[in-house]
């Protein structure tokens, strides 16, 4: 009773099964699952590499009663809900403002949240995670290093049972978001931020800012203290680089 379930062996995107969801009805929550995406996606229109049958890739549609300004920390919860999964598992992740997962300095999975409808509240959320489970080493489409849990930890993992246990551990972060906010959360994502007190560069479009990454703020903006201060730096098109 937790979830409607739709689960595939071939879907285009899972953002987009919710999405289609959405449209006939939000009085439920969803999760859409698949073996492979044939148009994956991350930020940007980018293409998120989504090989049949070896990683998982689900959405989550959650209507929740918040506006679009109190949902800024979303991403990082949903990251910091699958990073404290996987910690149980002696799997230390990292991670990357506002929406990457890395394991071993490579990049292990990745968050899409999308909205459907107005933007009024409720509001009808897409939260997509993808996440390399058992990839192999001989994938060479992916054009920054990546990791996977079976790589790492050299032995397969069941996509079933994490599916299962990282839905169940993101739908609750994300009520305990709703109820009380940032606050608990703040704390947490310093303990993940790969590049807390570090030089970052971000770089949005052609724009590009350079300073030191000091954490977030209560509604998950990225503090960067540049040469003119402390900026306070949302998320939306930004990406941010070591420097
Ligand atoms: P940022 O979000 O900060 O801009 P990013 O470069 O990681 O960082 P994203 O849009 O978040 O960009 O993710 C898409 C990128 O992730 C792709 O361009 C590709 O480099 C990489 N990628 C695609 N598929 C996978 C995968 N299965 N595992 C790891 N990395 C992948
Ligand atoms: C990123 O790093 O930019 C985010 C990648 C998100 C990938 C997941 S896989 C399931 C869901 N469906 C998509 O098309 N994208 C997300």
């Amino acid at each position: 009773d937790e979830f409607i379930l739709l689960l595939n062996r071939h879907s285009a995107s899972t953002n987009e099964e919710v999405k289609q969801y959405f449209k006939q009805q939000t009085e439920q929550a969803v999760l859409a699952a698949t073996d492979k995406q044939t148009a994956g996606r991350g930020r940007r229109g980018r293409v998120w590499h989504s090989p049949f049958a070896q990683n998982l890739y689900f959405s989550l549609g959650l209507t929740v009663n918040l506006p679009l300004s109190a949902l800024s920390g979303l991403s990082l919860v949903v990251g910091i809900a699958v990073a404290d999964y996987l910690r149980q598992l002696n799997i230390y992740t990292e991670l990357k403002w506002p929406n990457d997962i890395y394991l071993d300095g490579k990049k292990l999975g990745g968050i899409l949240i999308e909205l459907e409808g107005d933007f009024e509240p409720p509001c009808n959320l897409i939260v997509g995670v993808g996440l390399n489970v058992n990839m192999h080493s001989d994938e060479s489409e992916i054009d920054q290093a990546w990791q996977s849990l079976a790589s790492y930890r050299g032995e397969l993992f069941s996509r079933d049972d994490l599916l299962i246990s990282l839905s169940r551990q993101i739908k609750q972060y994300i009520e305990e978001f709703v109820q009380s906010g940032m606050s608990r959360f703040v704390q947490k994502w310093a303990q993940y931020d790969r590049y807390l007190d570090k030089q970052v560069t971000l770089m949005s479009g052609n724009n590009k800012k350079i300073g030191i990454n000091r954490g977030i703020d209560q509604l998950g903006n990225l503090l960067l203290e540049t040469q003119f201060g402390m900026q306070t730096i949302s998320g939306g098109e930004i990406s941010l680089r070591a420097t």
